[in-house]
């Protein structure tokens, strides 16, 4: 019988995940959910050590190997976690998720092998339901880290007849996991997991662009599953407890974004298979924009009375979120009205401009969410763009072929007038260009925006 400590234990790591989950739903209490999941990690870490059968049905074995493995990853984990940019962070998350989801298949298939015939109907589903969410998971977490570092290309991949092959590797692993279940055998079991793994990547290949970051959520979720499926297989409870909140949670942020995206989740994950070419619009340099010093944009901000404050993946590659802060710390005291406008997907991680903001010790109050800041463009005299692009493409709202057609955006264009802080004529993420920048009513302040806030900010001073 387990004892009543490792039962309370378990209790409390299962509260603390729950708690932890809570946390991170604010900006606010972020940090404290985090430490309180940590803290029910290091639980249930203990729990295994110090009773083993709840993980492996007997006192724990091998354990120099473990404690080599465990500093090892410690160790590998510290240095990347320090050395990691905010703006690499959905990679990161991609590279640890897989590895995640591939520990739950690795689990899964050494039981299989150490016990596959004398398993239970219910057992061998769990087991085989692992493998393959488990695999799916490993390898299309692996080529989503790919695509966002850079390693391939980060567009939509479609192969000759991909849809078809991609189907056609779907039933067969279904096939596969089912006559496992009926017949257990090795040779199976390598043909299934050889299956599950090309899965993984056929459905990632064509996914590209703005929509990666759904598909880690997506898979995030997989892994959850495959992690409480594993914790049914082993019999331990925390596994299923932690698993299945991943599991909840990750669905539910995946729904979030596939919405805040404008688009079903089935669009994203086949819409390159049906998306029809599109071809680029004249070249960016061919057409002439209004560019601006800092000096006017620097009077065209004093002489504004509401102006907003559209911040994206840029304002972060420039780390200029303190200087924002100052820049609107003195339009406020000029009795100008500021406001921020926060898109769903600016950025490159869920909330990572609020989280940029908050660093500066910018107020809530003044960070607007997008359907509450909307109506307020047509009576606003600046909107101020600092390093965002593809979350004020008015393409998402007019031009059907676009890629990112769909996504509600900031209706910048509807502003008195704007302003763009960037470097070059480049365009963002979705790689596709925006209109807004040849508007008249635009002026570019080019430069890096640091640099070019900093120098707005000296301007407004000596104003
Ligand atoms: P983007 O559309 O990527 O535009 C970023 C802009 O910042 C570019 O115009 C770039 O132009 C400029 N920029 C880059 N570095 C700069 C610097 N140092 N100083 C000044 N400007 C700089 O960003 P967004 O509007 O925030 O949209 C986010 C995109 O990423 C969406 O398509 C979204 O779907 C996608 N995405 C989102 C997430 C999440 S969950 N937030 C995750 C992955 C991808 P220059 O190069 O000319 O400077």
């Amino acid at each position: 019988m387990t004892p009543t400590w490792v039962r309370a234990a378990e209790l409390a790591a299962s509260v603390l995940f729950i708690l932890a989950l809570k946390g991170l739903s604010s900006p606010k209490s972020a940090r404290r959910g985090n430490l309180l999941g940590a803290l029910g990690a290091t639980i249930a870490t203990f729990v295994a050590f110090f009773y083993g059968e709840t993980f492996f049905g007997g006192p724990i074995q091998h354990l120099p190997e473990i404690l080599v493995a465990i500093i090892i990853g410690s160790i590998i984990g510290w240095i990347a976690a320090k050395r990691v940019q905010m703006t690499q962070m959905p990679q990161m998350v991609a590279l640890f998720n897989g590895v995640g989801g591939g520990a739950a298949a690795v689990i899964s298939v050494i039981e299989f092998l150490s016990a596959g015939n004398e398993e239970t109907v219910a057992m061998l589903t769990a087991t085989i339901f692992t493998v393959v969410v488990g695999s799916v998971s490993f390898t299309g977490s692996l080529l989503t880290f790919a695509k966002l570092q850079e390693l391939m290309t980060s567009r939509p991949v479609v192969i000759p007849l991909g849809r078809f092959i991609t189907i056609g590797v779907a039933v067969g692993t279904v096939v596969t996991a089912v006559a496992l279940v009926m017949n257990p055998s090795n040779t199976l079991l390598w043909l299934l997991l050889g299956l599950s793994l090309t899965l993984g990547i056929l459905l990632v290949l064509p996914v590209g662009g703005a929509d990666v970051p759904i598909v880690i959520s997506l898979l995030n979720a997989f892994t959850g599953l495959s992690v409480a499926a594993s914790g049914y297989v082993l019999g331990n409870v925390l596994l299923i407890v932690a698993g299945t909140l991943v599991g909840a949670s990750g669905t539910l942020l995946t729904r979030m974004m596939a919405q805040a995206m404008g688009r079903p989740l089935t669009n994203t994950l086949f819409g390159a298979f049906t998306a029809k070419a599109t071809t680029a619009t004249a070249s960016a340099e061919d057409r002439p924009v209004k560019s601006a010093s800092p000096d006017d944009v620097a009077i065209m901000l004093a002489y504004a009375r509401k102006v907003i404050i559209v911040p994206g993946y840029g304002l972060a590659v420039a780390q200029a979120q303190n200087t924002i802060r100052e820049l609107v710390e003195l339009l406020v005291a000029k009795g100008i009205e500021v406001d921020y406008a926060i898109h769903p997907v600016a950025g490159r991680m869920p909330g990572h401009m609020n989280v940029l903001l908050a660093e500066a010790n910018v107020p809530y109050d003044q960070l607007k969410e997008m359907d509450e800041i909307n109506p307020e463009f047509p009576a606003t005299d600046v909107a101020l763009v600092v390093g965002a692009n593809d979350v004020v493409n008015p393409a998402a709202r007019d031009d059907k072929t676009a890629p990112i057609y769909g996504m509600p955006i900031l209706n910048v264009d509807q502003a008195q007038q704007v302003v763009f802080l960037k470097r070059s004529m480049r365009p963002g993420f979705a790689g596709i260009e925006n209109e807004v920048l040849f508007d008249p009513k635009t002026s570019l302040l080019f430069g890096d925006a640091k640099d070019s806030l900093t120098k707005v900010v000296s301007a407004l001073k000596s104003l």
